[in-house]
């Protein structure tokens, strides 16, 4: 059976954390050529999204958006058409205001026009953003207005909507027709900021499933302090062990996965990181389950710093991630009982370790681990 328009969290790689405004064809279809080559197409990202900054700053005489043609001498349909030929499918942006956060057009009163602009093109994904709204309009009534614009432009384009968990966006969205909408501010390149949104979205998990998924934003996974945006990058980036963490908590947590480092130029341990066949695997569960917290043992270790995350998968193993986002390392527990495998039922889980790829053994009643700082353990667990 052929999948449905976001049935499980999109994949892909989009321009804004690494290029912000300098993009160009030349730039996106390198990036394409490049997903092909170096796995990531295989891997399951199957999305190539430019951002903000890719259009002139007015419209055309009809009302039309119109692409720079400086940095898309060749128009985006032929781009469309290129990205399409690699078997990718091809992203664009634009935003529910007046203006893109950018400084654009927007798409506000141009909905309809715009959905038909971006199906001539080949538009597989649109980014739908939030500035310059009129503050007396309703963001939820702009939000469906513009998905009802794509379902019926005539072409299949999912819909990803955009405004920062404003609004009480997750009470609303879902009805709307978005497939996935961004629930955090902004990401910026360094750890704090990875740690500030993972926490802002535990015990969440009730807001995410398939058809829309909760957009933790887009991974900075590889980075490594390269982004000419000095907000995105100021602070210089990860360590490679802080990035697995960040990979494991957005795949875990049902986030889309949108790649945002400059994938030409990546170290092979990044590649791993973001090709980890056993983590995607949990992130595309065909269930879309979100994952549920517990408390890692000893219950004096602070919650919000050490954490386990329980996904139930649709085949009945669990996949359980054992989190330390605190600076120090430390002995995490998970107790099998609250994850409802009572001892009395003499059932144990057979571990398989997604980062060091080896199976651990059968475990009972109760699985511990060392996680150093910034670090996780995430398996995958049978029950036998
Ligand atoms: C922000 C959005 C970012 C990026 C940027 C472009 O509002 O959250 O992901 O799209 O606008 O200007």
């Amino acid at each position: 059976m052929e999948k449905m328009l976001g049935f499980n969290p999109p994949m892909g790689w989009n321009s804004w954390n690494t290029f912000t405004w300098d993009i160009n064809e030349e730039l996106i279809r390198n990036v394409a050529d490049c997903m092909v080559r170096d796995g990531y197409l295989e891997a399951g990202y199957e999305y190539v999204v430019i951002d903000d900054c890719w259009s002139l700053k007015e419209r055309d005489a009809e009302g039309r958006l119109v692409p720079d043609p400086k940095k898309f001498p060749g128009g985006m349909k032929a781009l469309a058409d290129y990205i399409h030929e690699k078997g990718l499918k091809f992203g664009m942006y634009s935003c529910a205001g007046t203006h893109t956060c950018a400084g654009y057009p927007g798409s506000f009163e141009h909905e309809f026009q715009d959905a038909e602009t971006f199906a001539s093109w080949g538009v597989d994904f649109l980014k739908y953003d939030y500035c310059f709204k009129p503050r007396h309009m309703n963001g939820e009534l702009l939000y469906k207005r513009m998905s009802l614009a794509l379902k019926n432009c005539g072409r299949d384009i999912l819909f990803s909507a955009c405004n920062w968990g404003f609004d009480n966006v997750y009470q609303w969205v879902r009805e709307s027709g978005a497939h996935m909408y961004r629930s955090t501010e902004d990401i910026r390149d360094n750890w704090e900021s990875i740690k500030k949104i993972a926490v802002s979205q535990l015990d969440k998990e009730c807001y995410t499933s398939t058809f829309c998924h909760n957009d933790m934003d887009m991974l900075t996974v590889g980075m490594h302090g390269g982004s000419n945006s000095s907000f995105i990058g100021s602070v210089g980036g990860c360590t490679d062990q802080e990035y697995k963490t960040h990979f494991s908590l957005w795949s875990m947590m049902g986030s889309p996965l949108i790649i945002g480092c400059d994938i030409r130029n990546t170290s092979q341990i990044t590649k791993d990181i973001l090709q980890n066949p056993e983590i995607i695997r949990i992130n595309q569960d065909a269930e879309s389950r979100g994952a549920y917290r517990l408390q890692a043992e000893p219950q004096w270790f602070n919650a919000e710093e050490c954490f386990i995350l329980v996904k139930v998968l649709t085949d009945g193993d669990i996949a359980i991630g054992l989190f330390n986002l605190s600076d120090g390392q430390k002995e995490l527990a998970v107790q099998f009982w609250d994850m409802g495998i009572p001892s009395a039922s003499n059932k144990g889980l057979s571990l398989f370790d997604c980062w060091d790829h080896k199976e651990l053994g059968v475990f009972k009643e109760r699985f511990t681990a060392v996680v150093p700082a910034h670090d996780c353990t995430v398996v995958r667990a049978k029950l036998v």
